[in-house]
């Protein structure tokens, strides 16, 4: 696997690629890799002639000091996880190499990031889109892949795709979890053994909700059962729980055929801060 950390570099690699008729797929990442990052690698795989990973924890998407600080660094044992599930190249430079020049540009999605992560992360967005921008257009993917974990993050990507008329297909993987239901995330290793071990409760709330919803509650019940089965836990502190439109993030009243809709919440769990999502298969049209 090649290694490169200039963008000069990664730049004049993915252009040779690209005149030599190759097919990238492109995985961006912040490290500290779990399986779910390596389903998006073999995906990748599987549908391009080369994956190219980015590890870059990029700061300017970090609306707390302390997060950005003691997000997990693991770069070396990064390289092996990805060598070993057939990553071609990865992509991996420092803050000073990525942010030469202070970005003055800013991104405002409207009301796609008014709700859940952008209404509680300010900023957050736009040092996604920042970057994400930047990452397309040094490595020129074909393809680029991301979780559905990060629900939002997706939506908001794929209006920068659309705004940018960035030439690329994007894929979103299905959230991969713990044998105990806990979505794996980069974070989860932040947490103590005692926060490890309440964690699993978030998707049960999201599952007790989706319960209630198939079986005819209403939005508000479902998300008072949920909000309720998690108050009895006084390790974890619920940000939010949202019953929302899958594809425009906007909270629904009340369900209606056809509508395909995703549960979302954030919890903080001492410091550690994480989020799950479920999508709701649509009613059928009565
Ligand atoms: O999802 C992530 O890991 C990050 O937000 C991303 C897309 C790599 C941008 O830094």
């Amino acid at each position: 696997m090649l290694q490169l950390t200039s963008l000069s570099d990664i730049r004049q690699h993915t252009e040779r690629l690209r005149q030599q008729g190759k097919r990238i797929g492109f995985v961006p990442t912040m490290g500290a890799l779990h399986d779910g990052h390596l389903s998006l690698i073999r995906a990748a795989n599987r549908q391009n002639d080369v994956t190219v990973c980015s590890v870059f924890v990029n700061p300017a998407q970090f609306n707390n000091a302390d997060d950005y600080r003691l997000y997990p660094r693991l770069l070396g044992a990064d390289a092996e996880m990805l060598e070993q599930a057939g990553c071609d190249v990865l992509f991996a430079p420092s803050p000073e190499e990525m942010y030469r020049h202070q970005a003055k540009l800013s991104f405002d999605f409207g009301e796609l990031e008014r709700v859940m992560e952008g209404a509680h992360r300010p900023g957050h967005f736009n040092g996604v889109a920042l970057v994400v921008s930047k990452l397309f257009h040094l490595v020129k993917p074909h393809q680029a892949f991301f979780g559905q974990k990060d629900l939002q993050q997706f939506a908001i990507i794929r209006q920068l795709v659309q705004d940018l008329s960035f030439d690329l297909e994007l894929v979103c993987f299905p959230i991969i979890r713990e044998a105990d239901g806990l979505a794996m995330s980069s974070r989860n290793r932040r947490l103590t053994p005692a926060q490890r071990a309440v964690a699993p409760k978030l998707y049960e709330a999201l599952q007790i909700a989706q319960a209630k919803l198939q079986a005819a509650a209403s939005v508000e019940e479902a998300k008072q059962a949920a909000v309720a089965f998690l108050a009895s836990f006084p390790e974890m502190s619920l940000e939010y729980l949202e019953v929302v439109d899958a594809r425009s993030l906007q909270p629904v009243p009340d369900l209606t055929a056809g509508q395909e809709v995703a549960l979302c919440l954030a919890a903080f769990l001492g410091e550690v801060r994480l989020i799950d999502n479920l999508l709701l298969q649509p009613q059928a049209n009565s």
